[in-house]
């Protein structure tokens, strides 16, 4: 098995990054985590479009040029032979000695590293939905950029597990869900609309958040995107978190309630159906 760092594809036993990474001091870099399905990248120019948003406010240089990058991913996978799994890139800002201010003329530094998967979600998973836990949302207000400054999530996922929960759906000083730690957070009503919080700096504007609305439109769902309440998700007929590396994952309790009849939701099932036709 091979990772790729900086202009290299070496053994992951052997893929080792400077001690004076920017990434590893100040968490200066930005991921993005891209599923494969089937040996191919789903939505790779969805993450590639918010990798460049990530960069520009960063204002990181990209260390190969997109077209590379995409040869670059698509040679680890060959390599690997990775059918189904996910592949992380990781951009920093590079290696200087450490002071806070940008360091000039260094290049930035590009790692790949790809996972396979047997399966997305276990059966039990999708037969009884998942657990999620709600945390107050402790992270910076730059929540839009992809970074790999993830403590708060880190510590939110940590608190799940030992909750046994599954995710943690991080809440805003209003009492409304900003989103899980690794995940968007979805809702639905009980006239059946459709709610997630619309996309602004207090969330990660999810690729799989955007296909899922775009499947949703095509499919004359009605839907929303506004903040709900915690109140609001309890009270819910079903609720779901999305990512790439889960799709549709149903939630059927929150806290210590049931999320509508306790089961994963219609709803919530088409549209992870709908999302894996669309990955295939
Ligand atoms: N996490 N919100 C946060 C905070 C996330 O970290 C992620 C993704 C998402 C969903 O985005 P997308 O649909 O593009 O995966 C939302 C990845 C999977 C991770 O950190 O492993």
């Amino acid at each position: 098995r091979y990772a790729y760092v900086n202009g290299r594809f070496v053994p992951h036993t052997d893929a080792v990054v400077h001690v004076e990474d920017r990434g590893y001091q100040f968490a200066d870099g930005v991921y993005e985590v891209v599923t494969i399905v089937g040996g191919r990248l789903v939505d790779e120019q969805g993450h590639l479009d918010r990798l460049t948003r990530s960069l520009n406010e960063l204002r990181i240089a990209w260390p190969v040029s997109p077209r590379v990058l995409k040869i670059l991913m698509r040679r680890l996978i060959g390599l690997n032979r990775v059918t189904q799994g996910t592949i992380y890139l990781q951009i920093t800002r590079g290696v200087a000695p450490r002071d806070f201010k940008f360091p000039k003329h260094v290049e930035s530094s590009l790692v790949l590293i790809t996972k396979r998967a047997g399966a997305f979600a276990t059966p039990a998973q999708l037969q009884d939905g998942v657990k999620v836990i709600t945390i107050p949302d402790i992270r910076w207000l730059r929540r839009d950029i992809k970074s790999v400054s993830l403590l708060p999530q880190v510590l939110g996922k940590q608190q799940a597990v030992e909750a046994g929960a599954f995710e943690a759906w991080q809440v805003d000083p209003d009492g409304n869900v900003t989103e899980g730690c690794s995940s968007n957070a979805w809702i639905v009503t009980s006239d059946g609309t459709l709610v997630t919080r619309y996309a602004n700096n207090l969330i990660l504007n999810g690729v799989t958040r955007l296909s899922i609305l775009k499947l949703a439109q095509e499919s004359g769902i009605r839907f929303e995107e506004r903040p709900f309440s915690v109140e609001e998700a309890y009270a819910a007929r079903e609720a779901f978190v999305s990512s790439a590396s889960t799709f549709v994952m149903p939630v059927t309790r929150i806290d210590d309630r049931t999320v509508g009849d306790g089961k994963p939701g219609a709803l919530s099932g088409k549209l992870r159906h709908g999302y894996l036709d669309y990955a295939r």
